[in-house]
């Protein structure tokens, strides 16, 4: 007789939403018989992980049988090296998600809310649920940016976490300097404010943009914690690592309620390389920059709008109701991303794609958009 979760979870855990990641490319071409599938649904690196990240992780194979150095003190020196801060300001997680479930589990107390905006990180929401904290969205612009006013306005008494991306997954916006001294200027005092800079590298490569830097804010104010990762432009997405840069009082407590050697060896060794690797780091943001320019100029459709991005990825708004859509791309060997999770059902999110596969990429989403 198997058995119902409801008699031995918690009402929170019962009403959890399931993670819906992209569709794997070997189970698309396993279900449809068919090879050579695109996958832009993840916001992965399509050029590949570092080449220094690959050359590095051969001599680490040798050391599987130990345990990882759980204070990951190689690489979080390297970190602080190249931020110019201390190592006790870094904490290492198994990728930045990691971070942010800590954060939560650390920082929010039975009554606290952690508070985004809508059209954010699904993480953001996923991470303060599984601790049964309450989670508020506050509304975007019209052009699904964060509003800082609004954010501001949802303010409580409660507020303990403020997390914002910038860029911003998925609508690839940005945070304004002015708006983030902004926010910074009006946090509760007893709040702090994640800055989730997942895609900081690639909106580097757009100088002519105002960007808020998540770095300079938090020399500025300690109540500021800044989320990075190595899965996007360093291409170890598979490796899960990412770290945080924070007050050493924060630092501390992610090491309490971490999980016990949860950094794997593997990680931190391909990450140490990866660091190095600038021009790995040059050659993906550029790469990106112009997928995107492309994209705006080349994808086109009744109805449709391609928002501009600082990210790796675009978004869509198909003015029609996306899954069909998403459906479609799939059978043609293309793996986008239905939006309908973020609450945009009418809204693609696409990656950035190799150069080779691009004008395959914006081919199939014209034809699907024409029709
Ligand atoms: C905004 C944002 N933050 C964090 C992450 C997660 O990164 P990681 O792989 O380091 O957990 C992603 C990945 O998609 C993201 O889009």
């Amino acid at each position: 007789m198997p058995i119902a979760s409801s008699a031995f979870v918690p009402s929170h855990v019962a009403r959890l939403d399931l993670y819906q990641p992209g569709k794997p490319i070997d189970e698309l071409e396993r279900e449809l018989g068919i090879t050579g599938a695109i996958k832009v649904a993840s916001n992965e690196n399509p050029l590949g992980p570092s080449p220094r990240a690959l050359a590095a992780l051969p001599a680490a194979l040798g050391q599987l049988h130990r345990y990882p150095d759980a204070a990951g003190v190689p690489l979080r020196r390297a970190l602080a090296a190249r931020i110019g801060c201390e190592a006790g300001h870094i904490a290492l997680g198994n990728g930045s998600n990691d971070l942010l479930y800590q954060l939560v589990l650390a920082t929010c107390d039975v009554t606290d809310e952690v508070l985004t905006h809508e059209c954010s990180f699904l993480s953001y929401r996923l991470a303060a649920q599984v601790a049964g904290r309450r989670f508020v969205a506050a509304p975007t612009t019209p052009e699904l940016a964060c509003d800082i006013d609004a954010l501001i306005a949802a303010f409580t008494p409660h507020t303990r976490l403020v997390v914002v991306g910038t860029p911003n997954n998925p609508t690839g916006t940005v945070i304004a300097r002015a708006g983030l001294d902004r926010l910074i200027a009006a946090l509760p005092e007893r709040a702090l404010l994640v800055i989730d800079e997942a895609y900081t590298e690639y909106a580097a490569q757009w100088p002519e943009v105002d960007h808020a830097d998540g770095l300079a804010a938090w020399r500025r104010e300690p109540r500021v914690i800044v989320l990075r990762t190595f899965s996007k432009i360093y291409g170890l997405a598979g490796l899960r690592i990412g770290f945080a840069v924070a007050d050493p009082a924060v630092i501390d407590v992610l090491g309490r309620v971490c999980r016990t050697f949860h950094v794997s060896s593997l990680a931190m060794a391909g990450a140490l390389a990866a660091l190095d690797d600038t021009e790995h780091v040059a050659q993906g943001a550029r790469h990106a920059r112009r997928a995107i320019e492309r994209y705006l100029a080349e994808i086109r459709g009744p109805g449709v709008r391609v928002y501009p991005s600082l990210g790796n990825f675009v978004l869509i708004d198909c003015g029609r109701p996306s899954a069909p859509l998403y459906e479609r791309l799939l059978r043609r060997g293309v793996i986008v991303r239905p939006m309908a999770a973020w609450g945009l059902p009418a809204h693609l999110r696409v990656s950035v794609a190799r150069d080779a596969d691009l004008p395959r990429v914006i081919a199939a989403l014209n034809d699907e958009l024409a029709a």
